[in-house]
């Protein structure tokens, strides 16, 4: 599905969110800046698409260092991302995020914007980033919220009935701009999401609720 949306991928992302997502990006990186500026930060971006998150935690990562990693089983996605390296970093690796091709303990950040909510388990995808962690490390997971009251009303008609429209007329594919409210209201709610952080073992998981909590960042210490 991820494949066959890779073309316009970006264009849509931008058209459909009105701008809004390359903010949300920043402000995640921007949340882990001290991470980022350490000589040796080892980072990795989960289900990375064509890159924008890891281009954005790269910006704040001075230090030549760094190792920043972008992830994602869509071959499609990660060619679009190379294309728009103008560097050796960050770098792209073709991986299940359930299933990651790294040693235990590995990386000081894991972060994962708007890939996790498309996980086949969301437990087995949260153990999976807790192993890769260094203990103290740190996971930021920037996904789509469902806002309430006269907002929420006003989003839920944009996202469940004007979004696939544009989507899917842009995309020229039918299915994935359906899929994509349908994903939002079956991920769980952030009191849920917190709860599994915790079971899975991070230490003092939070949300932090993006534009209304059209999205919102989950973070967690390992
Ligand atoms: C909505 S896109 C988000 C891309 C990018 N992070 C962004 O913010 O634009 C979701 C991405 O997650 C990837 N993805 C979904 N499930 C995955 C999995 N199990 N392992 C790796 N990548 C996955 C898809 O291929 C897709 O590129």
């Amino acid at each position: 599905m991820f494949t066959s949306i890779a073309p316009r991928y970006d264009l849509l992302n931008h058209v459909l969110s009105f701008n809004v997502d390359r903010l949300w990006w920043r402000r995640v990186a921007r949340t882990f800046a001290s991470i980022l500026a350490r000589p040796q930060a080892r980072v990795l971006d989960l289900c990375c698409g064509t890159g924008d998150m890891a281009f954005s935690l790269q910006r704040l990562a001075p230090n030549l260092g760094a190792t920043i990693l972008g992830t994602d089983f869509s071959h499609a996605m990660l060619q679009r991302a190379y294309q728009k390296s103008s560097g050796p970093s960050p770098r792209w690796i073709e991986a299940d995020a359930l299933n990651l091709p790294f040693p235990d303990g590995q990386f000081d950040l894991v972060t994962a914007a708007f890939g996790f909510r498309n996980l086949a388990d969301y437990n087995a995808g949260l153990h999976e980033i807790l192993r890769v962690l260094r203990t103290g490390g740190e996971c930021g997971i920037l996904d789509f919220g469902e806002p309430h009251g006269v907002m929420g009303q006003a989003y839920r008609l944009y996202f469940r009935h004007v979004l696939p429209v544009i989507g899917t007329a842009i995309s020229g594919v039918r299915g994935p701009y359906a899929y994509l409210p349908a994903s939002v209201a079956r991920f769980p709610s952030p009191g849920e999401m917190l709860e599994r952080m915790r079971r899975a073992g991070f230490q003092q998981p939070s949300w932090t609720p993006y534009t209304f909590g059209i999205a919102g960042l989950y973070r967690g210490r390992k």
